[in-house]
């Protein structure tokens, strides 16, 4: 009785690790998902490693020279600011940015950094990922198939490499920042540049 009732424990046993692994090896490895949270740590790597604030952040000049406004962050070219002339006889040979990086001259006209602030009429506050997906993949103005192409020094070939998941997350990011309002100009085209001559 002893070594049947030890024999049915041992094959009990058996068959409930032969059903335990049978069932675990079935079982899909978990999925992570990602939280929004750590979408928006990503975009905001992302976004630090990709120098957008040189460009699109307004700057202070003290002692130190050129820092970047916080208050103003991502606010692209501050809207009144004066565009002084420039010689375009030396466009065919050099482009110029103004000295707080948010406006730029060059064979393409005059051009002026983005708001990428969540403000609503200013900003990207009414844009959906898929808009900054497309218009960062494409280089089309609002990501818009027939739209203007987005204009030097715009980086945005570079920035076409990184994944749609890598974008979503950037914009992410810019979303959960302070909204500033601030109309940043058109372009000018390169026959209304502003000239000294
Ligand atoms: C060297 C300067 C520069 C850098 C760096 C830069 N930008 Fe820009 N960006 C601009 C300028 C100038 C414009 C406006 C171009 C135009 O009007 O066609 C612009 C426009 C944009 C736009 C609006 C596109 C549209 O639909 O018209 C977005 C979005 C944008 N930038 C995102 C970024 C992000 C994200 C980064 C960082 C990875 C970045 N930019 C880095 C200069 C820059």
């Amino acid at each position: 009785m002893k070594v049947k009732g030890l024999v049915f424990v041992y094959l009990s046993l058996f068959l409930f690790s032969a059903i335990a692994l049978f069932v675990g090896c079935q079982s899909q490895p978990e999925k992570t998902e990602i939280t929004d949270q750590q979408m928006i740590e990503r975009g905001e790597f992302l976004v630090k490693a990709g120098g957008c604030d040189d460009c699109h952040t307004p700057k202070n000049f003290g002692p130190k020279g050129p820092e970047l406004d916080m208050t103003r962050r991502f606010s692209g070219h501050p809207e009144g600011t004066p565009i002084p002339p420039v010689d375009t006889t030396l466009l065919n040979q050099w482009a110029y940015l103004s000295h707080d990086l948010t406006m730029a001259v060059g064979p393409w006209g005059v051009t002026f950094s983005a708001n990428l602030t969540p403000d609503n009429e200013t900003g990207i506050g009414t844009w959906q990922p898929e808009m900054f997906i497309n218009a960062m993949k494409t280089g089309k103005h609002l990501g818009v198939a027939d739209g203007r192409p987005i204009l030097p020094p715009m980086p945005w070939q570079s920035v076409a490499r990184l994944s749609e998941e890598d974008l979503k997350a950037m914009f992410m990011y810019l979303k959960s920042q302070p909204a500033v309002k601030n109309k940043v100009p058109e372009p000018i085209p390169p026959t209304q540049i502003p000239s000294v001559k």
